[in-house]
């Protein structure tokens, strides 16, 4: 088997076949299949009829778990969450807002698995926007203002008590678990070198970035939401339509990503994992 790779000619992504992710993988493939997560940054691979294992597997692949807080995790696993929505559910969308997963943890994921269960005939996409391009593409001016800079992260406008998915979010089929710890904080350069590649990058947005070190509120926030009508412009976004039984895997240091609506009175569910750190991502 030939690994193949079609990139989907928008700012990011890439579709990969020639692979049978239910079978273990050799060296080889795992290096293969890195780099080309590392150029592509969303690799998607249709047609892979997935068991619970082979998720957690492919995800080992990549990294260690990393760490899911707010949300409970799947029966009988400790590491896969389930994205899901009911046919008849009116609670907002999950995730529909752009950001880079677990932001506000001192280590945030290095990417991201999501394997689709049940699928919408139509709706449901994932929208990515390619964070090394959009500031490769930044005005001068805008991009000196946020050199050198901090953000601060923090859960806390989604899963505090007081939160978007706090005590007032009702009748969402997903198992998410607001929490005080939502309130905690840690900063991360606003621009930085990507880990593995060393391509200089945009790191989070505004929702999970809730402060800048260093500079009042108001300026902050004028600052943050500035930098997110730049750095999710549609130049910089690949649209992701999903299948049954397509795995995708992103990159969580160089892309953002949103969940879209569009199919109400339609189930969808996906299983999630998170890929963590290593000292070398
Ligand atoms: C997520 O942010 O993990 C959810 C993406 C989606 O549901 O499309």
């Amino acid at each position: 088997m030939t690994l193949s790779i079609s990139p989907s000619g928008q700012a990011c992504g890439a579709e990969v076949t020639g692979i049978d992710l239910t079978q273990p993988l050799s060296e080889a493939d795992i290096s293969e299949l890195r780099s080309m997560w590392l150029t592509h940054q969303v690799l998607s691979f249709p047609d892979q009829p997935l068991s619970d294992d082979d998720l957690e597997r492919i995800t080992l692949y990549f990294g260690p778990f990393g760490d899911d807080p707010f949300i409970a995790p799947i029966a009988g696993r400790d590491h896969i969450i389930a994205v899901r929505r009911a046919a008849d559910e009116t609670a907002p969308i999950f995730a529909e807002t752009w950001h880079s997963d677990w932001s506000f943890q001192s280590h945030p994921p290095a990417g991201t698995c999501l394997f689709g269960i049940t699928i919408p005939d139509q709706g449901g996409d994932t929208l990515f926007a390619n964070q090394q391009k959009a500031l490769a593409e930044m005005p001068v001016a805008l991009r000196g203002r946020l050199e050198g800079k901090k953000a601060i992260h923090s859960a806390r406008n989604a899963y505090a008590p007081d939160g978007f998915y706090g005590a007032g979010d009702k009748g969402r089929s997903m198992d998410i678990r607001p929490s005080q710890e939502a309130q905690a904080s840690h900063s991360h350069p606003i621009i930085g070198p990507h880990p593995e590649t060393g391509i200089d990058g945009l790191f989070g947005c505004a929702g999970y970035i809730v402060g800048i070190e260093g500079m009042d509120e108001d300026d902050a926030r004028d600052l943050i939401f500035e930098l997110y009508r730049w750095q999710t412009r549609p130049e910089f976004q690949y649209r992701h339509r999903w299948q049954k039984n397509m795995l995708v895997i992103w990159d969580n240091r160089s892309v953002l990503h949103m969940a879209t609506g569009g199919y109400q009175g339609q189930e969808r569910l996906l299983h999630r994992t998170t890929i963590g750190t290593t000292p070398q991502s």
